[in-house]
């Protein structure tokens, strides 16, 4: 058996997007043991059409530096401390995944895998927040620059589908708010209102 303890139920929802983290670092294994699990998401064909790139450690530090030419790209003009205030998203959370999905041309194939790749993501989120730590699905303009693509490897025919930031966080945001059910959800066969 494994240790979690949040009904999936729970973890629903009482998860929330953390947009504020602590800069405390996370574990690499920790990340490798939620990718592990996530992966049973479900997908056509079992053709699993994720892939990940993740940062910790190191390697989020040489990212940080990626990313600041594209977040702050007069960064050479500004002090260093208005550089860190304006990279703050970026320097507190404690990794950084970037998931990518293949861009396939027929567009039925290409809806389901990205349709597949946001079911491993939302998994990874839940999953990461039965272990107490916060992660906020992010999709920054820069994922598709030519650039961004070239530094962290992405192939020609692969797209970024999520930058997904993963950190602990001393507050937990106010839940925002939800339609009810029966404005989203129409009863076939009844007559509409
Ligand atoms: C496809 C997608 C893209 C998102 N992009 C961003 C983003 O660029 N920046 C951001 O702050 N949050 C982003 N979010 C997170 C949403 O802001 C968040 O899920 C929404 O406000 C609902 O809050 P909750 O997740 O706490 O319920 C994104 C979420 C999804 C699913």
């Amino acid at each position: 058996m494994n240790s979690q303890s949040l009904s999936v139920r729970d973890a629903i929802l009482q998860r929330r997007s953390i947009k504020l983290f602590n800069g405390q670092p996370v574990d690499t294994q920790d990340i490798l043991a939620i990718f592990e699990d996530a992966k049973w998401a479900p997908n056509h064909g079992n053709r699993q059409p994720w892939r990940v790139v993740l940062a910790t450690g190191e390697g989020l530090e040489k990212l940080v530096s990626v990313i600041r030419d594209f977040v702050v790209p007069n960064w050479k003009e500004l002090s260093d401390d208005e550089v860190a205030q304006k990279m703050l998203k970026f320097t507190t959370p404690g990794a950084i995944a970037f998931v990518i999905v293949p861009q396939d041309l027929r567009q039925k194939e290409r809806l389901e895998d990205y349709a597949a790749a946001s079911s491993f993501l939302q998994n990874s989120q839940l999953l990461a927040w039965d272990k107490g730590i916060g992660t906020c699905w992010k999709t920054p303009a820069w994922l598709d620059k030519p650039e961004f693509l070239s530094a962290v490897g992405v192939e020609a025919g692969e797209r970024v589908i999520s930058m997904l930031q993963f950190g602990y966080f001393d507050m937990i945001p106010k839940e925002k708010p939800k339609k009810a059910v029966d404005e989203f959800v129409t009863m076939f066969g009844e007559p509409q209102q």
